[in-house]
């Protein structure tokens, strides 16, 4: 079973999947319904073809106990009801947490994708979210070294762990394949997205966060693509008074990809969208003071700024002086869903689950 609820599960979760139905072994998906809203929920699995899930639980939104509690039960329930041999789980969501939580305790493996990163910062939800999965995972499949290295530094066995490489790129590469729309023409612009709790949930924080925005847009136009989490509030702090910048509402992933892919700087507080810069070779600037994906840095085209420099990091990108070797990491090659469809069947076999032969969907008896 693969538990799967926000935007950034989808390009994750969509190339396990598909690996797997062609390994012909049954699976079952489940959609928390976290995010629900069509950009960020249905739009984006169409994009990255994820199929249709088996089960929605219509979660939704609310704090993090009632988001959390409200999946656990939901997920409990259908457990119980499906018996699955295994739960994967993705990233380090609230729907991760919470399915990771329920699997355990009803004594079932847990598969974490994307475990081991870290960004050392406890005041961030996802962080206690990936220290607690990992804490009760039983296969950890990890992105890249760090991620390997934290694992074994917090205790892990070697032999839980392993090192499967990134499947976003899978979905990223898949995307820029497809040409499903037109990135604009002309001038250079940046992309920005902005999200994170510390930096849109308070006024004071919106207000520095439209500053930086602003920096960058005295140097080129600005597409803002606005989650709809702080929308109100960077609007309230003046995001739009500023002539080169554009708001947008939040936009289906492949548009994104292939916006993100023409840009020539992005500057954003998501995990996600430090790789898949990363993967699409596009200067990134991160505004926050850690990274749990510090590859992105030490190879890639990330770089972590505060306030007082980002106006000298957009010069250097729209002046070109800015360059820096970049390297894709290893195994960031579009192959990862064949390895972790590998590695997850492989400890299945390991530890004696006799395999279901199968069809894309369950018997509707068990639904
Ligand atoms: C969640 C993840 C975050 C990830 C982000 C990607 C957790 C703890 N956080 O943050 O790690 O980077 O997704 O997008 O799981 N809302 C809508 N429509 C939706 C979903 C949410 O309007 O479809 C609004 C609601 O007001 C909601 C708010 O956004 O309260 C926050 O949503 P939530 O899922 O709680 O967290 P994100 O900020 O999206």
């Amino acid at each position: 079973m693969h538990v799967v609820g926000t935007r950034p599960n989808f390009p994750k979760a969509a190339p396990v999947v598909r690996a797997i139905e062609r390994r012909d072994v049954a699976q079952i998906l489940v959609h928390t319904e976290q995010h629900y809203d069509p950009a960020l929920s249905d739009e984006t699995m169409h994009d990255v073809g994820l199929r249709e899930p088996d089960y929605r639980l219509g979660v939704g939104s609310g704090s993090h106990a009632t988001q959390t509690a409200r999946a656990m039960v939901r997920l409990e329930e259908l457990i119980e009801k499906v018996s699955p041999a295994a739960v994967v789980v993705y990233g380090d969501v609230n729907t991760a947490l919470a399915a990771a939580l329920v699997a355990k305790k009803l004594l079932l493996p847990v598969v974490h994708v994307e475990a081991g990163l870290r960004s050392g910062d406890r005041e961030m939800p996802e962080e206690i979210n990936r220290v607690v999965v990992d804490a009760v995972a039983d296969l950890l499949l990890a992105t890249c070294q760090d991620g390997v290295d934290n694992l074994v530094s917090e205790g892990v066995a070697a032999d839980k762990i392993k090192m499967v490489g990134n499947p976003m790129a899978d979905s990223v590469l898949t995307m820029l394949g497809q040409a499903v729309c037109t990135p604009p023409e002309g001038p250079m612009y940046a992309v920005v997205t902005m999200h994170r709790p510390a930096n849109v949930d308070s006024m004071p924080a919106a207000k520095a966060t439209v500053a930086a925005i602003h920096h960058v847009a005295d140097q080129m136009d600005v597409v803002a693509v606005m989650h709809p989490r702080g929308r109100e509030r960077l609007d309230a702090a003046g995001l739009q008074r500023h002539e080169r910048v554009r708001v947008s509402p939040p936009i289906r992933y492949a548009e994104f990809v292939h916006l993100v892919s023409t840009a020539a700087l992005v500057l954003t507080d998501s995990g996600g969208i430090q790789e898949e810069t990363t993967i699409l070779g596009v200067p990134c600037l991160t505004l926050r003071t850690t990274t749990e994906r510090p590859i992105t840095v030490t190879q890639g085209t990330n770089r972590l700024i505060t306030l007082a420099n980002v106006r000298r990091e957009a010069e250097s990108v729209a002046r070109g002086t800015s360059t820096r070797a970049v390297m894709r990491p290893a195994l960031w090659d579009g192959h990862a869903g064949d390895r972790i469809a590998d590695e997850i069947l492989a400890y299945l076999r390991r530890t004696g689950t006799n395999l279901a032969a199968a069809t894309r969907h369950m018997e509707p008896a068990l639904r």
